[in-house]
């Protein structure tokens, strides 16, 4: 994997095949570049140079600049502007240049309401996001020459970590939009796991139950959904071990990969069922945030684990009416196979804990409820300790990965009681639905704080987001939150 490399310069410094240069809605002409002025000015005058949210205008400068053309990036109103406008300025851009490559360079603006490390780790990020493809299947790869380089004009305090860290957060994202992207027939629990392992490092250690592993376990959820596919289940567990982690804390990290999402014997419609290939992106995310977090070395014990499973129709099915005995000894009354989620979260959760995590956190896309509440933009959480919630909340906000609270309560309980076992995996009262997988799951959460977030909306798109994330399916949600969560649990 190629990593952009990144630079703090003063202004002019080097010759870069672009320079950018941000502009509000309602400010005239960009914060100016000497001999080029006049020309802008001629351009708002025209009214063909406006700052609108991902507009780009490009000029070439012919020697009246050290770079051989201008992008002038809309960022739309200035009081508005904050890290999701400068990555969606970024990320048009990056694509307006995807003909150019090479080295771009961009001037933070201090005058904007933004913080010059928080723009310069916008930059990073929208440009990086920004220029993914999701194309890699095509025979034929036509223009979409890279990046190499960004320079950020304007140095400040911590400019340089910020986007050095950007630069590597973005690149595990990439990581796990393409594995959200694999068709299903590249990407079996197997291989899922596979991929994993090649991620093992000095203080990462990766490692997977097969099959014979999960039944002598007694994980009788994940077992029943993963059975009717010739590719078997996994339970995918990765350790990260720093030497220095300062305290006792150990980050549960749980991920729902569904590598291909049928529905089983409550089978899906047909239109869109291709987009459940995207269903073990809350397990790709957990895997790329705790490789991330690696190569950046943070100082926190991460325990990750991945319950891998294809959910199939076949003779060996598991059906409506089966009753699952679960790891932790609960009983589930099956009443829809689609809901095979909260099915091997279970079993996932389980094992974080008897592997000694000791604040939970699990990323799924696990309800069509979730995505119809909250659209491809927010993630819903649900935690059972304020001061988790609180914690996790703070690091979405900060890292762009959008989450919003949504309620647990006793009271919602009762709607997964079964007749003849311990609970059943969904209710037939078209109400609640993400909440009431969350309640299904608390009861696999075992001792301590646990959160829940379910990224069934903003996980893996159907169609661009009109921000940085400007192409259809995974967006790698849940990576830069991972990131920035493990910073400040070991901060
Ligand atoms: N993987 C789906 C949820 C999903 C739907 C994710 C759309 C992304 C986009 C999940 O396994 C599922 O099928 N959930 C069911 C649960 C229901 C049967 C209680 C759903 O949401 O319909
Ligand atoms: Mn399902
Ligand atoms: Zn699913």
């Amino acid at each position: 994997m190629d990593e952009v490399a990144i630079e703090v310069s003063s202004p002019g410094g080097g010759s870069p095949d672009a320079l950018a240069l941000v502009l509000a809605e309602d400010d005239t002409t960009p914060g100016s570049d000497g001999d080029l002025q006049q020309q802008l000015q001629q351009l708002a005058e025209d009214g063909e140079l406006r700052g609108e949210l991902g507009r780009t205008v490009v000029l070439h400068t012919n020697g009246a600049s050290t770079a051989r053309r201008v992008v002038v990036a809309g960022v739309g109103k200035r009081a508005e502007v904050d890290a999701d406008a400068v990555r969606t300025a970024a990320a048009a851009v990056a694509r307006r240049l995807r003909d150019v490559g090479g080295t771009l360079a961009w001037t933070l603006d201090d005058s904007l309401p933004l913080p010059l490390d928080e723009q310069a780790r916008a930059v990073v990020e929208g440009t990086l996001l920004g220029a993914y493809s999701p194309g890699r299947w095509k025979t034929e790869q036509k223009g979409g020459k890279q990046i190499e380089r960004i320079v950020l004009y304007g140095a400040g305090d911590g400019v340089d970590e910020t986007a050095g860290r950007a630069a590597t957060v973005s690149k595990w994202v990439n990581w796990a939009r393409d594995l959200a992207n694999s068709p299903p027939n590249e990407l079996t629990p197997e291989d899922l796991a596979q991929r994993a392992a090649q991620l093992a490092g000095p203080n990462l250690e990766v490692s997977a139950l097969d099959p014979q592993q999960i039944d002598e376990l007694g994980m009788g959820a994940l077992s029943a959904v993963g059975r009717a596919s010739a590719n078997g289940p996994r339970m995918i567990v990765l350790r990260y071990e720093p030497a220095n982690a300062r305290s006792d804390v150990v980050l549960g990290l749980v991920g729902k990969a569904i590598t291909f999402d049928a529905g089983g014997i409550s089978l899906k419609p047909a239109l869109k069922m291709y987009d459940m290939k995207g269903d073990m992106a809350g397990g790709a995310a957990v895997i790329a945030g705790t490789a991330a977090a690696a190569e950046l070395q943070l100082p926190v014990r991460i325990l990750t684990v991945v319950a891998a499973a294809e959910n199939l129709v076949s003779g060996d099915s598991f059906r409506p009416g089966d009753i699952l005995r679960a790891a932790n000894g609960k009983t589930i009354e099956i009443t829809n196979t689609d809901a095979e989620g909260r099915l091997v979260l279970a079993d996932a959760l389980w094992y974080a804990r008897r592997e000694g995590a000791t604040n939970v956190l699990d990323f799924a896309t696990l309800t069509g409820a979730m995505e119809v509440a909250l659209g491809d933009l927010y993630a819903g959480l649900f935690a059972n300790d304020d001061a988790w919630r609180n914690d996790i909340l703070a690091a979405a906000q900060a890292s762009g990965d959008h989450t919003w609270p949504f309620p647990l309560h006793r009271r919602y309980r009762r709607y997964v009681d079964s007749t003849y076992a311990d609970m059943k995996n969904s209710s037939e009262l078209r109400q609640a639905g993400a909440v009431l997988a969350a309640e299904f799951l608390k009861e696999f959460s075992g001792e301590g704080p646990w959160g829940h977030i379910d990224m069934a909306g903003p996980g893996f798109l159907e169609r661009s987001r009109g921000d940085y994330y400007t192409q259809r399916g995974g967006t790698g949600y849940g990576v830069r939150l991972i990131v920035e969560l493990a910073r400040r649990l070991s901060a």
